[in-house]
């Protein structure tokens, strides 16, 4: 299956401080890539950098055949309404009610006017109403956004985000606020409806056991390179101490040499999920750079 989401040589500067250096991935539909490392490694910078709220300072983001980082204006906000996004702290209008929150994922997709009058069509309306009785919310679509717990707020951003029809669905930190067990409602839920979509979602997460458990492939970001690749199963614990050791410490990397040769997808390969063979662990890339 074709690549939907093509980042090339992928680098953001802030200032002189690098914070993504040379970053290529492919991702294809369906996929549930959950990406780990340390605070400052460059996770929500690689996720700004996919949807343009900040402009890569080199490379290549090609998504859906687009080439995402030469759009400008209305036509990056026409591609940008394809992808959805999840935040940490939900982004809903809190006094709002719920179903105009998942309402709102629509906005991308309605004639400027309508949308500043909140004239949804009723397939709209219904398909909101659908989406709350699949994540268990139906019996709340009244009630004011704030009145909700932060396991629901997140179910209801996930509608939100559904809403769009999204093709590729964006996270950062989606439970990192939330308490273990609202945390796994809320895993669950979004893993079931993107696969059941054959969404590709790119989520992530500091929590390695919540990256082994619901990952269909595992990529592991430390000082803004991809320094693991691979299915959960190889996401070991020497390649988990690899990664968070020292935070974001460059230096350390040098004297650390795990996991079999460099490599990776050949341009245009990539087999639809990580490889079956061995991940494909950056180490040496890593201490080079
Ligand atoms: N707007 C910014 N200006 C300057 N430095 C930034 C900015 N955003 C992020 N950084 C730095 O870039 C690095 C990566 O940040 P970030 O992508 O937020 O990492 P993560 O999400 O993995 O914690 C960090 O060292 C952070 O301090
Ligand atoms: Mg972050």
């Amino acid at each position: 299956m074709g690549a939907i989401l093509s980042i090339r040589g992928l680098r953001k500067s802030y200032g002189a401080f690098e914070a993504l250096r040379g970053v290529s991935l492919d991702f294809c539909p369906g996929e549930f890539a959950v990406v780990v490392g340390p605070s400052g490694a460059g996770k929500s910078t690689l996720i700004r950098c996919i949807n343009r709220m900040i402009d890569p300072s080199y490379g290549e983001i090609e998504f859906n055949g687009v080439r995402m980082d030469a759009l400008r204006g209305s036509g990056l906000r026409r591609r940008r309404s394809m992808i959805g996004m999840i935040f940490q702290h939900y982004n809903l209008i809190g006094r709002t009610n719920v179903i105009k929150n998942v309402l709102h994922g629509r906005l991308g997709h309605m004639p400027f006017i309508k949308s500043l009058f909140g004239l949804y069509p009723a397939s709209d309306r219904l398909r909101a109403m659908e989406l709350l009785e699949e994540i268990g919310l139906s019996g709340q679509r009244y009630k004011r956004a704030d009145a909700l717990s932060g396991g629901q707020m997140q179910r209801v951003g996930i509608c939100r985000a559904l809403m769009q029809e999204p093709r590729l669905l964006l996270a950062d930190e989606p439970i990192a606020s939330l308490d273990p067990k609202s945390a796994e409602i809320v895993m669950d839920h979004l893993k079931r409806m993107t696969e059941q979509r054959g969404i590709c979602c790119i989520v992530n997460l500091h929590q390695v056991d919540f990256a082994r458990r619901y990952a269909s492939r595992v990529i592991g970001v430390k000082s803004g390179l991809v320094v693991f690749d691979g299915r959960p199963d190889d996401f070991t614990e020497d390649i988990a101490r690899f990664i968070y050791e020292n935070g974001g410490d460059r230096d350390i990397a040098e004297e650390t040499q795990i996991g079999p040769e460099p490599g990776g997808y050949p341009a245009g390969e990539h087999p639809g999920g990580p490889s079956k063979e061995a991940p494909t662990v950056y180490a040496e890339e890593y201490a080079a750079v």
